[in-house]
């Protein structure tokens, strides 16, 4: 069984290694180069950059049994970051990640959830309902130059609306048939 729980500072080695197989993985998906990958493995994936990337952010974390197999950083409106485990891909713990999204983004009032993806989660944010809005070029870091792809999801039916008080049922009428 899948829980999703607020990521916690214990988390990070295992965050790390979900975010480290999960790079690995794109990394062949999308042909990046060999410095690409090297750079990304290096800078993204160790616990001083994993740490205050996602604590800084709200973060959760998938959790199978006692392992973590996948984590999500949100900020704002915009999911920053959705990672699981390529071991547990097409489990549907992706979708659990994505709803706790949706959940705390409609929660904090936001009309719009907005991702940028570099390309291979685009059919999944599409099946959650999110549609693409645009590309831009990634400004900095190991993917520097690489193109993204922008979605954003309509979120305003997911707000959680104040429960109407029951009016009290009215005295009923002894003598209607
Ligand atoms: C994208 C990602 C988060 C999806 O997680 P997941 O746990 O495999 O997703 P789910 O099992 O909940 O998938 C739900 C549905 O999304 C769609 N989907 C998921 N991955 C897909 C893929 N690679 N291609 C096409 N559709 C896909 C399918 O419709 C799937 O339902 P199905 O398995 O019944 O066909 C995961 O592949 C991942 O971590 N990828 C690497 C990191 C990444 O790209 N993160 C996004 C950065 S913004």
């Amino acid at each position: 069984m899948i829980r999703v729980r607020k990521m916690e500072r214990r988390d990070v080695p295992s965050v790390c290694w979900v975010v480290q197989a999960a790079y690995e993985f794109l990394a062949d998906e999308q042909g990046y180069s060999r410095k690409q990958r090297r750079r990304l493995l290096e800078e993204r994936c160790s616990p001083e950059w994993v740490g205050p990337q996602f604590l800084r952010w709200r973060s959760f974390v998938a959790v199978s049994g006692r392992r973590v197999v996948g984590a999500l950083a949100v900020n704002g409106a915009d999911i920053e970051e959705l990672f699981v485990h390529p071991e547990e891909h097409r489990h549907g713990i992706g979708t659990r990640l994505f709803l706790k999204a949706e959940e705390v983004i409609a929660d904090d009032g936001h009309p719009h959830l907005i991702v940028r993806t570099t390309g291979y989660a685009v059919p999944f944010y599409e099946g959650m309902g999110a549609r693409v809005i645009g590309k831009e070029r990634v400004t900095c870091g190991p993917l520097v130059g690489w193109q993204c792809t922008v979605l954003s999801k309509d979120i305003t039916k997911k707000r959680r609306r104040a429960r109407p008080v029951a009016s009290p049922e009215p005295p009923r009428d002894p003598h209607a048939t």
